[in-house]
Formats: C-alpha cells, sequence, structure tokens
C-alpha cells in the first residue's frame, strides 16, 4: 500500500488535549504537554495522533465552541507551538490530525459577535439561523444535548443551536460558510496537518424552511443530500495536500453511512456501530461483518473504534452487566461495576480489535486500562450534565487527567507540584500511572505496546476470513499478508468452557493467562502466526 495511503491501516490516537499532559502546571493540558510526551507516544507504536479542538474557545463545550478556528487558546499554548507540535510529531514518525467543527461555532466567535449586535434582518445574521421574534420557538427539533435547541436574544429573534446555546449553528446554504471552511482547511494543511477529523459531520446542513420533524420526509437537520456536495469540495482541497478526511458521523443506516466513503468524498468515518455493541461474539461478529461489507462497495477501510472522549470508557462498559452500550440517554449515576471483568474484556477487545482490517483509534488512556472516573456532582462541567436536569453524570468521566506518574491521583493530576487539575483524578489511579504500568509485563500498557508493534507487521495484511463459524462463544478469523505468505489468526473465547487453540500454529500474543492445559479461557484473546 502506498505511505500516501496511511489512513487505510493507521493506528491513530486521540489526545483530549486538556487532559493529557499538563506542561506548565497550571491544571490544564497544553501543547507543551503534548510535545513533552510525543517519545511516549511513538513508543507506544501508533501512527498518528488526532487532537481534539486546541482553539481559542470558552470551552462550554469542551473546546467544541470555536471562538476562532485560526488561534490556539493560550490555555493551550500558542499557533506558533502547534506547527512545532506537528514538525516534531512528524520527526517521529506520527502524523498529525486536526478537529474541524463546521456545524457550528461560538458565540464568542466574530460572526454571531457581529450578528447580534447588526439585529434582524441584517447579512449578518444571514450567516446562522435566525427566526423572528414568536412566543413559541420555531419548530420542534430536539436539541442533540437534549431539550430546546433555540435560543433567544436580547432583541427576541430566536437563532438555532443543535448543541449548546453558545454554540449557534452557522447557516450551511450561505456561500460565505462554505468558503471560510475551506479556508480553514487549506490553513491547517499548510501547517502540516495531515489529516482532520468533521465533527458532527452529518448535521451541517438543514432543510430549507426548517420544517417540523416529520415521519414521513427525510429528517431535516439528520444526512441531507446536500452534505455530499459539500465534502466533494473538501475531498479536492485535501486531494491537494495528501490529507485525509475522517467523518464524525453516527447514522444507524450502515448503507447511507458508506455514501459518504464514496471515492470522491470522505477517506474514512468513525463506525460507531462497533462500539455500541455489547460484549456479545454475535453482535460483534454482526458489526463487524455488515462493516466490511457496507465498506467494500465504495473501496473506503473500516474503522474501528472502542471509545472516545463522548463514551464510557471501556473498561467500565464492559464491566457492567445491565448496561454494556453506551448510549447517552442511558447514562446514569450509580451502576454497579465490576471493574476486573471489565478489564479483562478490554484486553480481550483491544486484540479482537486491533486485528481487524482498517484503521484503529485508540482513546487516550484506554492502554493504562482507566475507567470512568465518578466526577464529584460539584466538579462536572459537561454541558450535557446540566441539559439533563442533573441525571445524566455526562461525559467528564472519560476526560480526567492521565496520570502519568508519581501518586497518580488527587487534584495535581499526575502527583507532581501542579495546580488543581480542571478535573479531579481519583486517588486510587496510582495504580495506573504511565510510570508503573511501562516496565509491568502484565499492564495493560504492555499489552497495547506489544499489540500496536505486532499490528505494525499485518496492519495491511489481506482480507478477513472467519474461522469457526458453528462455535457461538467463540470469534476468530485469520488474515494472510501477501508480502511474506504469513496467516494472523485472532481467537477471542466469549466462554464460559476454556477452548483449544489452532494447532500448528505459534501463540504469539494472548490478552490474560492460558489455562494450566494451554486452552483458552473465557474473556479472553490471542493471536497466532502460521
Ligand atoms: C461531537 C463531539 O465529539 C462532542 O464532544 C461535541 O460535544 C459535539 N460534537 C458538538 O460539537
Amino acid at each position: 500500500m502506498p505511505s500516501t495511503e496511511w489512513w487505510r491501516s493507521a493506528a491513530i490516537y486521540q489526545v483530549y488535549v486538556r487532559s493529557f499532559a499538563d506542561g506548565n502546571g497550571d491544571g490544564t493540558g497544553d501543547l507543551a504537554g503534548v510535545r513533552s510526551r510525543l517519545p511516549y507516544l511513538a513508543d507506544l507504536g501508533v501512527d498518528a495522533l488526532w487532537f481534539t479542538p486546541w482553539y481559542l474557545s470558552p470551552l462550554a463545550d469542551g473546546g467544541y465552541d470555536v471562538a476562532d478556528y485560526r488561534t490556539v487558546d493560550p490555555a493551550f499554548g500558542s499557533l506558533r507551538e502547534a506547527e512545532l507540535l506537528i514538525a516534531e510529531a512528524r520527526g517521529l514518525g506520527l502524523r498529525c490530525i486536526v478537529d474541524i467543527v463546521p456545524n457550528h461555532v461560538s458565540d464568542q466567535h466574530e460572526w454571531f459577535k457581529a450578528a447580534l449586535a447588526a439585529g434582524p434582518g441584517s447579512p449578518e445574521r444571514e450567516l446562522f439561523h435566525f427566526r423572528p421574534h414568536s412566543p413559541e420557538p420555531p419548530n420542534d427539533w430536539v436539541s442533540e444535548f437534549g431539550g430546546v435547541p433555540w435560543s433567544r436574544t436580547d432583541d427576541g429573534e430566536w437563532y438555532l443551536h443543535l448543541f449548546a446555546p453558545e454554540q449557534p449553528d452557522l447557516n450551511w446554504s450561505h456561500p460565505k460558510v462554505r468558503r471560510e471552511h475551506e479556508d480553514v482547511l487549506r490553513f491547517w494543511f499548510e501547517r502540516g496537518a495531515a489529516g482532520v477529523r468533521i465533527d458532527s459531520a452529518a448535521l451541517l446542513a438543514k432543510a430549507d424552511g426548517l420544517p417540523p420533524m416529520d415521519p414521513d420526509r427525510p429528517h431535516p437537520f439528520h444526512d441531507r443530500p446536500e452534505l455530499h456536495d459539500i465534502y466533494r469540495s473538501w475531498r479536492r482541497i485535501a486531494d491537494e495536500y495528501g490529507a485525509a478526511l475522517i467523518g464524525e458521523i453516527w447514522l444507524p443506516d450502515a448503507e447511507r453511512f458508506a455514501r459518504y466513503l464514496r471515492p470522491d468524498e470522505l477517506h474514512t468515518a468513525f463506525n460507531f456501530d462497533f462500539l455500541s455493541r455489547p460484549w456479545d461474539p454475535a453482535q460483534l461478529w454482526e458489526s463487524i461483518d455488515l462493516t466490511l461489507s457496507t465498506h467494500a462497495p465504495v473501496g473506503a477501510p473500516a474503522t474501528w473504534v472502542l471509545a472516545n472522549h463522548d463514551v464510557t470508557r471501556t473498561v467500565t462498559r464492559y464491566g457492567r452487566a445491565e448496561d454494556t452500550g453506551f448510549a447517552f440517554e442511558r447514562k446514569r449515576f450509580g451502576v454497579p461495576t465490576d471493574l476486573e471483568l471489565g478489564t479483562r474484556r478490554a484486553r480481550a477487545a483491544a486484540l479482537l480489535t486491533l486485528a481487524l482490517p482498517g484503521s484503529l483509534y485508540l482513546y487516550q488512556g484506554e492502554e493504562l486500562g482507566l475507567p470512568e472516573a465518578d466526577v464529584p456532582r460539584d466538579r462536572i462541567q459537561d454541558p450535557m450534565h446540566a441539559r439533563s436536569g442533573g441525571v445524566d453524570p455526562g461525559r467528564d468521566g472519560c476526560r480526567v487527567p492521565l496520570p502519568w506518574d508519581g501518586g497518580g491521583g488527587g487534584d495535581g493530576g499526575g502527583g507532581g507540584a501542579s495546580a488543581r487539575s480542571w478535573l479531579p483524578v481519583p486517588p486510587d489511579w496510582s495504580r495506573y500511572t504511565a510510570e508503573r504500568q511501562v516496565h509491568d509485563p502484565g499492564s495493560m500498557l504492555s499489552l497495547y505496546r506489544t499489540a500496536l508493534r505486532l499490528r505494525r507487521s499485518f496492519g495491511d495484511a489481506g482480507p478477513l476470513r472467519r474461522l469457526r463459524a458453528d462455535e457461538p462463544r467463540v470469534l476468530s478469523f485469520a488474515r494472510t499478508c501477501e508480502r511474506d505468505g504469513t496467516t494472523w489468526i485472532c481467537l477471542t473465547n466469549f466462554g464460559p468452557d476454556d477452548t483449544a487453540l489452532p494447532v500448528g500454529a505459534e501463540l504469539v500474543l494472548a490478552s490474560g493467562p492460558l489455562a494450566p492445559d494451554g486452552r483458552l479461557p473465557q474473556d479472553t484473546s490471542a493471536w497466532l502466526r502460521a
């Protein structure tokens, strides 16, 4: 595969900048922190880094409320530092992907401030979705964060925000909005970004007139046909720079999802179906099969994601009997969790996922086996918590700063002499520090480091062939490398009985200890080479 098509099989590490590493000790992660940890990321064995938004932002939604796409927020560093970071990462073989948030801006963005100042009927307001004064909101749409997606300005007009009120939606039928984003893409590609992750990629276009919801008509703001033309023009720009477009697309219909991946549109998109499935072999296989069979006709690689900054951490999710899915509406406080079980499954899931054909996303802290943290209610910052009336804990539990070294826990976020971290780090996280795990061969970090290295030797192997399909509690498949003829076998036992490993193949890695008779126990994966 030409290296220009790196995105087809890359392992991509998601850096949630605010919580990755705190370079100046002010309690918030920053670009200096990321730069100091680049060797850690290179050693881990990933190929690319995706940075959640680092732009100027009042952080009403963790940076997904962008006030200026061309300025780095001073809390994180400066544009110059971002340029240095991109160059230094490239020097270590790591490509950088930046996050583009086209559906909305911050209410502190110049455009929105100008629209408010210019008043009703002004051309400045045409860049957004303003509607005249009326007693009721202009339509019956529901915000992606729950509740009414309309707020009033001081002059009584309504404006649309599919997320928080601080995130007014842009009007994508306005040519200036399109031009601006094309320019922003070029801005970051010129600075060496190897790709962009496109936030809320299926929401930008709205039906003309913003009509009410009607089950007999296409959805007025999800997956609109107008989007494809937008992404075709983005693809032309990305191709000029050899950069990749990665869509954040939540769409239950796999065929409609694949339309965004046609050869002249996005290169890849996050496969949320896979992470929505519980720890069950039939469910996971169904998702794998569906994913591969809908991506193949458009020639796009699949992506595999177990976690990100919006969903419950894998170790916790797989340790819950009642709810192994992640759906926002099912998030609650105090769900009983068996972390030992969840960790065993997360280790098995790591090997299963890393063996699949396509690109892989790893969310920071997954490699440390971090569980979802219980953030005290008075410290929760995620707007989803307040908008649910305090019922939903929100997404802060997966956004707690990484424990690097020392005590690991406490408000310092790593035990160093830093200020109170923006979210408290649980005191017992000293056991998860990278420092502690790096020399422990049985740690989650060691498992990921070994598996990511091995994956480099077969990540571009051929298509997957299912094995032992008649055994309902086993999920196994093989892929052969054209280069050297080696066949890689991945086998996961969902139990409860131990299962035999294939005869004549060499065991390369297992996610947990084998039974004394050499069989593979429940909730364990093995990689073999033949
Ligand atoms: C998806 C992002 O991943 C999430 O964190 C954010 O809240 C919404 N889009 C709105 O930008």
